[in-house]
């Protein structure tokens, strides 16, 4: 065991900020404009406290659940989130790694540094593929089912392959991140395009990231309802829409068959001054009223702020940026010390609280400001 391994996700994070070069950990780090929002996605789990209850029997903790019917020891899972290389050599392998030895899933990111298949042949796990909807429908096609056919070539469809598609609708354009644009943010292209697209690597003219310009060239602002039926029509995986924020988007998603919702600002690089999205879950939680799972990203620093989501109604939780923090200070073994620590965490809560199960954890055990109000 190393000497002073960090304690909590808030050192890794002064780790990683010493680990990387300035550009790539304000890439990781930043938010969209005023950054509103990422304060807040964290902030606002500080406003939400919990009601303990004592003198329950708690010398055993379940934290197990399942997803899409898959099983998982805990409600912990990992976000999508672009360039891992820029963190650690290994990539998304060692975050993939780092996942399933938490018997955990991975979404791995359309943008990722790795290939598919080799993060798929890396180490057995369930994994879900993240999606965004190229303007090029044919690269966005082709990669989901790259993705999807792993599963039925390789014979273990217990292990390889990736289960579900994530398809992110919180992108139409990209959110001015103003940190990439002031950094003139380059990142390397996705291998997973090779011979499908190119991208000239000149620095543009016209100043601002090169991610900014090539988001303006890939991404479709037509984007919309009608390209969730298109992904239906080519794949038989099950989607799930991550950036939802509202009811009625809510509703719309259940009535289009997502197979579950994902209540994402995308970590606060959007849309500023979108709501945080532990404050938006309820909202959604209570239109999709269980006819599928409801997760929620953003701002989970803390196994409290896990306990917090579940007692909201979440199904699970992705965590990004703190997973991306333990690559960067210490590759695959920090990726895989953030979750066991979140894991670690939530199971103190839990016993704290008096759950003994994640169904034992209700609504009754927080307090939310909007409580305090009424
Ligand atoms: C992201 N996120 C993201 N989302 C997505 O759908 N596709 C992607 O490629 C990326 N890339 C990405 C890169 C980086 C560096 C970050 C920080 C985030 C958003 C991500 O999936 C998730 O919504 C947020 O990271 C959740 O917030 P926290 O946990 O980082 O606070």
């Amino acid at each position: 065991m190393e000497d002073n391994l960090p304690v909590n996700v808030r050192e890794y994070q002064e780790l990683a900020k010493k680990a990387l070069p300035k550009m790539h950990y304000d890439y990781i780090n930043g938010g969209a404009e005023d950054e509103y929002t990422l304060r807040e996605n964290i902030a606002a789990y500080g406003r939400i406290l919990l009601r303990p209850r004592v003198l329950i029997d708690v010398s055993k903790i379940d934290m197990s659940t399942t997803l899409l019917g898959y099983n998982m020891p805990s409600p912990i899972i990992v976000a999508p989130t672009g360039s891992h290389k820029l963190a650690n050599p290994e990539g998304e392998v060692a975050t993939a790694r780092a996942a399933a030895a938490c018997k955990t899933i991975m979404v791995l990111s359309f943008s990722s540094n790795c290939k598919i298949e080799e993060v798929a042949s890396s180490c057995d796990a369930i994994r879900f593929y993240q999606l965004y909807v190229y303007k090029r429908r044919d690269v966005s096609a082709t990669l989901v089912r790259r993705a999807e056919s792993l599963g039925f070539k390789a014979r273990r469809a217990e292990s390889l392959g990736f289960k579900a598609i994530v398809l992110t609708v919180d992108t139409p354009v990209l959110g001015r991140r103003e940190a990439d644009i002031r950094n003139r943010m380059v990142f390397p292209l996705s291998p997973n395009f090779e011979g499908l697209m190119s991208f000239d690597d000149e620095p543009g003219t016209e100043g601002g990231s090169k991610m900014e310009r090539f988001a303006r060239e890939t991404l479709d602002p037509s984007l919309s309802w009608k390209d969730v039926e298109w992904l239906k029509s080519i794949t038989s995986l099950p989607i799930l829409l991550k950036g939802i924020v509202t009811a009625e988007d809510a509703r719309k998603a259940v009535d289009a068959g997502a197979a579950g919702v994902i209540v994402s600002n995308h970590g606060a690089r959007q849309l500023d001054y979108a709501p945080p999205t532990i404050a938006a879950l309820e909202e959604v939680v209570k239109a999709v009223a269980g006819v599928v799972p409801v997760m929620v990203d953003g701002g989970v620093r803390r196994g409290t702020d896990v306990f917090k989501a579940l007692a909201l109604g979440a199904k699970a939780v992705m965590v990004g940026r703190p997973v991306f923090y333990g690559l960067a200070a210490r590759g695959e073994a920090g990726a895989r010390h953030v979750i066991e620590m979140l894991n670690k965490e939530l199971e103190v809560a839990m016993a704290l609280c008096g759950c003994r199960s994640v169904a034992e954890v209700t609504r009754r055990h927080v307090v939310t400001e909007g409580d305090r109000i009424r």
